[in-house]
């Protein structure tokens, strides 16, 4: 898969379906991209023209200089600042001495069977034969730089994961700027840019544009990943569908800060770049230290956006869930928070526990406002002792019962945060992220924890860890509900205080790592306000992540068809909630609700016991298709079918197993508009050569017939309604 040609000095990476191209130049030892696209075979030809190096007057031989012209359009693999190439730079350091300019050249290179992995970053792995890695170094020794840039090829899918390592090899202090995790030259086809936008409550909404001269992208400064922008884009095709045209994408395996951005320069040239963000960065390499960037997973389709989405699917099935969960089917919960927000006590979570087991429901997850004085949202965080005010009879006795009644438990805790209004707080102010002198601004009345500083650290880790003891929590709802702001930690000198961002992300991690190692059969749901922190960093800890807090059925239409973009159905909470909606006051059919929900992780978040009787006599039976179809949607391949957020009418999405043997259909027809004839819809993912039993209606249907001429949509009367087809093959 990775080969390396002596002669030429090339590199080249192969997936299954896609090359991936670079080499050393011969004058200078510079590393310079060649290609990434389909894939190539092994010709004779010597593809190193393709860096344009040789064109102009840039080298030696041509201008009888040493060096002429810049390298302004130079494709290097992993790029510098203050060399004259004036585009973004993979690597910005700034010395002692105040200079910038750092020159990187080829000096060794490793490749190796498996996958090289990354201490105290989420990141992918492999089992034996499943992958290789490549390692090259560069190295500008006046300065005392080396760079190890790593690449990862998987044999199961057509992904690339590339990451580096900075070394401070020389005798004083070099600080990091600018370090990004993967960058990309291509040529520009009028290419479009795919991103995701949002915000609290409407997360990962997809949005093009055309690329234009200059710098465009997304990014995050909020220290986590965000609701805002995703760390996700690609390059598209102008006329991508979901089955034809080209796609790169890209993915950041981090949850803070980040940048994924393309320029296109006056050669009509494509640079991309995706690391952590520059801004507030700047990390202290005393001799002899390394920095490690985290992991960014590339990847190229030329069938189209759907290809990309099950690449990635594949790469994280695979190769980044850690959890045991990840291929179970997850306990169907009922959460408390949409059904009685802080106002709650015993009596109530045990009224809902057990109408909730008389439908079929299997947890019961107790949401936020159990501890300390925490009866709304402006106290208590950090105070993470059991308020026996509400928890009469204490947390073990309630879990006990709650237990008797046939349900799991799990609970809601927000780990780094901490309320000025709390006990915590009295005692240690200098625990939260604030300025010294400053008034800190809040942000739903809440700080947060300085979890870089290791005293901070074991106590946050102590309270949860008491906590998963003191009874028998299943289920953790891992959340974060503010973002970082007014940076400064009381841990670090001055000249590291760029550093605190991403020390930030280190720390969480590592308290994941010690969650997952201390109870590995905890399931973990991480959230934040929603779907703010819905990363494959975090993935890698937990194999859910709550979407949103969004629950309204049309609403996550667009929120689900942006998160499934790139992550598996399985890994996408869901849940059922009560109408009007609390988010937009949306009122639809409690069917369409349960159809939108079972293409996640699947739950309920209302008041059981409030709701009306025809709505709770249909639980029963939305348990046994969750039951029926969930390993279907959890571990089938997943293709979009049509977009409520393209179309403005209906949304429309399958899974087919990944043997072909069955498939669920999923038909949202938003909008009713008058005296339209049927809708056909075009199925994909079948096999054209086989029959197809649709379950509901006992029709046969070619699969051919399916993908090419459509399934026959039944007509539906009024707004919001929902459809499943199930097809079996015969
Ligand atoms: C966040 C979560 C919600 C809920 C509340 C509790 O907003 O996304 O699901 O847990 O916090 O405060």
């Amino acid at each position: 898969m990775i080969t390396y040609n002596e002669s030429e000095r090339i590199f080249k990476l192969d997936t299954p379906n896609t090359s991936y191209i670079f080499g050393i130049d011969d004058k200078f030892g510079y590393l310079m991209h060649y290609y990434y696209g389909r894939k190539l075979r092994n010709a004779k030809d010597n593809i190193r023209y393709l860096s344009r190096l040789y064109d102009g007057d840039v080298l030696p031989e041509v201008n009888t200089k040493d060096k002429n012209s810049f390298l302004d359009f130079a494709p290097f693999e992993y790029s510098t600042g203050g060399i004259g190439d004036y585009r973004s730079h993979a690597l910005e350091i700034l010395l002692e001495n105040g200079t910038t300019a750092a020159e990187l050249k080829y000096l060794s290179h490793r490749i190796t069977k498996g996958k090289s992995v990354h201490e105290g970053l989420p990141g992918t792995f492999a089992k034996e034969g499943e992958a290789e890695n490549l390692e090259v170094t560069l190295t500008d020794p006046e300065i005392g730089l080396t760079v190890e840039l790593f690449y990862a090829v998987f044999a199961d899918t057509d992904c690339i994961v590339r990451s580096a390592k900075i070394y401070n090899e020389g005798q004083t202090p070099i600080y990091l700027t600018r370090v990004m995790s993967t960058t990309l030259n291509l040529d520009n086809k009028d290419y479009n840019l795919l991103t995701l936008h949002g915000s609290w409550a409407r997360e990962r909404h997809k949005e093009f544009r055309k690329i234009g001269h200059g710098y465009q992208g997304v990014s995050s400064r909020r220290g986590e990943s965000g609701h805002q922008e995703h760390p996700f884009m690609a390059i598209t095709d102008r006329n991508l569908t979901e089955t034809t045209g080209e796609v790169y994408g890209f993915n950041f395996i981090y949850s803070g800060n980040f940048t994924a951005e393309v320029s296109l320069d006056q050669f009509n040239l494509i640079h991309a770049e995706m690391g952590i963000n520059p801004y507030n960065f700047k990390w202290k390499l005393e001799p002899g230290d390394s920095f490690t960037a985290p992991e960014a997973v590339m990847t190229y389709s030329f069938n189209g956006l759907g290809d990309m989405t099950r690449s990635f699917h594949s790469l994280y099935r695979n190769h980044l869930i850690r959890s045991p969960f990840l291929h179970m089917k997850r306990p169907i919960l009922i959460n408390n928070w949409e059904a009685t927000y802080f106002d709650f006590d015993t009596d109530k979570l045990l009224a809902i526990a057990k109408e909730a087991a008389s439908v079929g429901i299997e947890m019961l997850v107790m949401d936020d406002g159990w501890f300390g004085n925490r009866y709304d949202d402006n106290r208590a965080l950090g105070d993470w002792i059991v308020n026996e005010e509400k928890i009469k009879g204490g947390l073990k006795f309630l879990v006990d019962e709650v237990n008797k009644l046939g349900l799991k438990f799990g609970i809601w805790m927000e780990p780094e945060m901490i309320s000025p209004d709390s006990d915590l707080y009295r005692a240690h102010p200098d625990w939260a992220i604030q300025i010294p002198g400053r008034n800190p601004g809040l942000s739903r009345n809440q700080l947060v924890l300085d979890i870089t500083r290791p005293e901070v650290w074991e106590h946050t880790w102590n309270s949860i860890k008491t906590i998963l003891e003191s009874a028998n929590i299943e289920y953790l709802k891992w959340d974060m509900n503010r973002q970082l702001a007014e940076l400064y930690s009381a841990g670090l000198p001055a000249d590291r205080q760029g550093e605190l961002y991403h020390r930030y992300v280190l720390a969480l991690y590592r308290m994941q790592e010690k969650l997952v190692e201390t109870f590995p059969n905890l399931l973990i749901e991480n959230c934040s306000g929603g779907g703010a922190r819905f990363d494959p960093g975090m993935l890698y800890y937990s194999p859910q992540i709550w979407t949103s807090d969004d629950t309204d059925a049309i609403e996550r239409l667009s929120i689900q068809e942006g998160t499934a973009m790139i992550y598996p159905l399985s890994t996408m909470g869901a849940h059922v909630s009560d109408c009007p909606n609390h988010a937009v006051g949306r009122v639809t059919p409690f069917k369409t609700r349960g159809h939108v929900a079972l293409a996640g992780t699947f739950g309920y978040e209302l008041d059981i016991t409030k709701i009306p009787v025809e709505e709770r006599a249909q639980i029963p039976f939305q348990v046994a298709q969750y039951h029926k179809y969930n390993d279907l949607v959890r571990e089938g391949n997943y293709y979009r079918l049509a977009s409520f957020s393209d179309n403005g009418e209906y949304d429309a999405w399958m899974v087919v197993s990944q043997d072909g043997t069955e498939a669920l259909v999923t038909y949202v027809d938003v909008f009713k508009h008058p005296n339209v004839k049927s809708r056909r819809l075009l199925l994909q993912g079948l096999d054209a050569s086989k029959e197809y039993k649709d379950a509901e209606s006992g029709k046969i249907y070619g699969g051919d017939t399916l993908m090419y001429a459509g399934y026959p949509l039944p007509g539906t009367w009024g707004d919001f309604k929902s459809t499943l087809i199930h097809l079996e093959l015969c």
